[in-house]
């Protein structure tokens, strides 16, 4: 751990420490230093297998565009040594479970080219522009009613509280439509989203202490829900098939064929729980930083309400500046050499995208908030290859609707307090609680 009084350099400074994303934040000197000294940097610490450390937007973009150079098959994000253990004790049992191998990949994200392919592309027909703009205004019509909600919350705590009338942003607004309209494209009953929602938010949460029951262990915690969720899910499958298969997201994967064989059933379980879970937290943390990083800067805000059409910009500005999926890791396949550093096969580079949305080769002024500018080739949902986000039109789609018709009621909410973060999560930089209140 780096002393405040200690310059920053490259033998003190820590990306890996989860305990001071929670104190500072994300590590933006130390990333600036890697930039800038070392953007390949082979990375040694403590409690960490060793990894090769990608900070550069350039080469983060030449990595994910090489899956036959770097490989999704083994590693897929930096973590702990602790945390890599836990990951293979569940594949053994998700093996005993299902059958098959610990080897066999968890989901379709531990794929390569030409498998992944296959997989993906079962479901990316539901993800296109074209289909999210038939999406469109019922987005608009459930983002007015979850703001309105919202609105009424916090007029009600100012009524009730006055100055100590708070309220929380992340679930009484930032969490709802993420999770509403995923779990309406999977044709899940809306009487079980807020179920759906825990689950995400406990198995994404439980390195931090808040999310497990007393006296239980992370693993404990993840093993309690994961058990609940899939037995939720057998008698979702079983209802779903013996109703009869509609056009859902559910129903495209129990009628998916690869290769001329059906999916399996673990196959289709993990499938499932991939689509349900990536897009909750990532997309509730990218609305919540960005209504936190509007009220920090007034005058941007004032431009977003006083003229609608910045809306698509302004969104793309906030996935840009919240980055909330720090890092991806790949495994190299080769002796390959990047920026005169010479990795070797079996090596692992880990890609940091803040760092590479920082990037002042490619970003004007990188750390000034603009949600004018352009061109904004931000690495939000990754560095647009093989495994680009599946998800990111309907996370666009989602959050252009919500931004729009939060629009009226940003200018009355002032922040009350500053974020509290999730702790113990190396992935996603997550928000756990930011209270804001009506201004009086
Ligand atoms: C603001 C919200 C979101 C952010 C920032 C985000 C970010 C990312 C990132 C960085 C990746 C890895 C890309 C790569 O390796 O090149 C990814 C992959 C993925 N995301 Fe998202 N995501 C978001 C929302 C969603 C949503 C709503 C879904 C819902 C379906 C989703 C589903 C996926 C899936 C399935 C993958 C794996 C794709 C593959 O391996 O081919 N994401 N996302």
């Amino acid at each position: 751990m780096v002393a405040t009084s200690e310059p920053l350099t490259l033998h003190n400074l820590d990306i890996t420490d989860t305990d001071l994303y929670v104190e500072r934040g994300y590590p933006w000197e130390a990333w600036d230093l890697l930039r800038e000294e070392a953007p390949v940097y082979w990375y040694q610490r403590p409690r960490h297998e060793p990894f090769w450390a990608i900070t550069k937007w350039e080469d983060v973009s030449f990595i994910s565009r090489h899956p036959e150079l770097f490989s999704n098959t083994q590693l897929l994000r930096m973590m702990d040594t602790e945390s890599i253990h836990m990951g293979q004790r569940a594949r053994v049992r998700g093996a005993n479970r299902y059958g098959g191998s610990p080897d066999d990949p968890a989901d379709f994200i531990f794929m390569d080219p030409p498998e992944h392919r296959q997989h993906r592309s079962l479901m990316s027909g539901h993800f296109t522009p074209r289909m999210m703009k038939t999406l469109e205004d019922h987005f608009e019509e459930m983002a007015e009613n979850y703001v309105s909600r919202f609105a009424d919350v916090v007029v009600a705590q100012l009524a009730e509280k006055g100055e100590q009338g708070t309220v929380d942003l992340v679930h009484e607004l930032a969490a709802k439509l993420p999770v509403a309209a995923i779990c309406e494209m999977a044709g899940i009953p809306e009487e079980d989203w807020d179920q759906i929602f825990t689950w995400t938010e406990t198995l994404g949460g439980a390195a931090d202490p808040e999310y497990r029951e007393p006296g239980e262990t992370q693993e404990q915690t993840i093993r309690r829900n994961s058990r609940a969720w899939r037995s939720y899910n057998t008698n979702l499958f079983e209802r779903r098939l013996s109703e009869g298969l509609g056009d859902d997201l559910l129903s495209t994967l129990l009628n998916a064929e690869v290769e001329g064989r059906a999916l399996t059933p673990r196959e289709v379980s993990t499938y499932f729980r991939l689509l349900l879970a990536a897009g909750n937290e990532t997309t509730r943390n990218s609305i919540t930083g960005g209504i936190k990083v509007l009220l920090d800067n007034p005058e941007q805000l004032e431009w977003l309400v006083a003229d609608e059409s910045t809306v698509p910009g302004a969104v793309e500005e906030m996935l840009r500046w919240t980055s909330v999926v720090i890092q991806f890791q790949r495994t190299a396949m080769e002796d390959l050499e990047l920026r005169g550093q010479t990795i070797r096969r079996g090596e692992s580079v880990v890609m940091w995208y803040p760092s590479a949305n920082r990037d002042e080769d490619v970003f004007e002024d990188p750390y000034k908030f603009d949600i004018g500018r352009e061109p904004n080739d931000h690495f939000a949902f990754g560095g647009y290859g093989e495994h680009f986000c599946l998800g990111a039109n309907l996370a666009r789609w989602e959050m252009r609707a919500l931004f729009h018709a939060l629009r009226p009621l940003l200018p009355k909410l002032e922040l009350a307090g500053e974020p509290e973060l999730v702790a113990g999560s190396l992935h996603v930089g997550g928000i756990k609680r930011l209270l804001v209140r009506a201004r009086s």
